[in-house]
């Protein structure tokens, strides 16, 4: 069988399924959709958006790029930010990590993979603005562990920073945005406590303060 044969019969199969548990949702879904999550994760295939949140296609409008990075001038991230926010209306972003990422692995080895150093580079100066918190720790692990959850962290805040958020919030806009890790051992999400509801929670100098660090 051709790998394109193998997809299309699979596709059929699960299209099947779907059909015969709720023969009303295809037609539904076509007609608009209303989710409730925007989702920025890692593209690593191990952290896929719906499946380990559990829900089904039309709940989460999805995000991925290498290491679940939020750069200010990213015209695709911003692009589904807006659309997520204005459009949309979603009321909550999550900001998604996994522990044993690649991205993070490769920016604090400082380890040259071609063009994609330019996008870890990022990622390198998360570790620098928290380099006495990271040495402070007893091993690697530990020291990647804390990375993958910073990096969350930050680009959290760098969410709440775009003028998409801002303004939701100016215009009393209800909008949340959190903080989640992944973990590829056990399948299990948890959160990290970094979440912002409004500009008062968000510290105006990444790396300075602490986005409200209170369980959501
Ligand atoms: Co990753």
């Amino acid at each position: 069988m051709t790998p394109m044969r193998d997809v299309l019969e699979r596709n059929r199969a699960w299209a099947q399924r779907m059909a015969d548990e709720d023969p009303n949702f295809f037609r539904e879904l076509a007609e608009a959709q209303h989710p409730c999550y925007l989702w920025i994760g890692c593209s690593d295939s191990r952290v896929p958006a719906n499946q380990i949140m559990g829900l089904p296609p039309g709940e989460v409008f999805v995000h991925r790029n290498v290491a679940n990075v939020v750069v200010h001038t990213d015209l695709n991230f911003l692009t589904v930010l807006q659309y997520a926010v204005d459009v949309l209306r979603i009321p909550r972003v999550i900001v998604c990590g996994h522990y044993g990422c690649g991205g993070v692995r490769a920016a604090w080895d400082h380890r040259p993979v071609g063009l994609a150093d330019n996008w870890l580079r990022h990622i390198e100066d998360v570790a620098a603005r928290h380099e006495a918190e990271l040495n402070a720790l007893p091993d690697e692990g530990a020291k990647l562990r804390r990375l993958c959850e910073l990096n969350v962290r930050e680009q959290a805040i760098n969410v709440c920073r775009t003028t998409v958020v801002q303004e939701a919030w100016r215009r009393g806009q209800t909008l949340s945005v959190h903080g989640l890790v992944y973990a590829l051992q056990d399948g299990l999400l948890t959160d990290l406590g970094y979440t912002a509801q409004g500009p008062e929670d968000v510290p105006k100098i990444p790396g300075a303060g602490a986005i409200a660090e209170a369980p959501a």
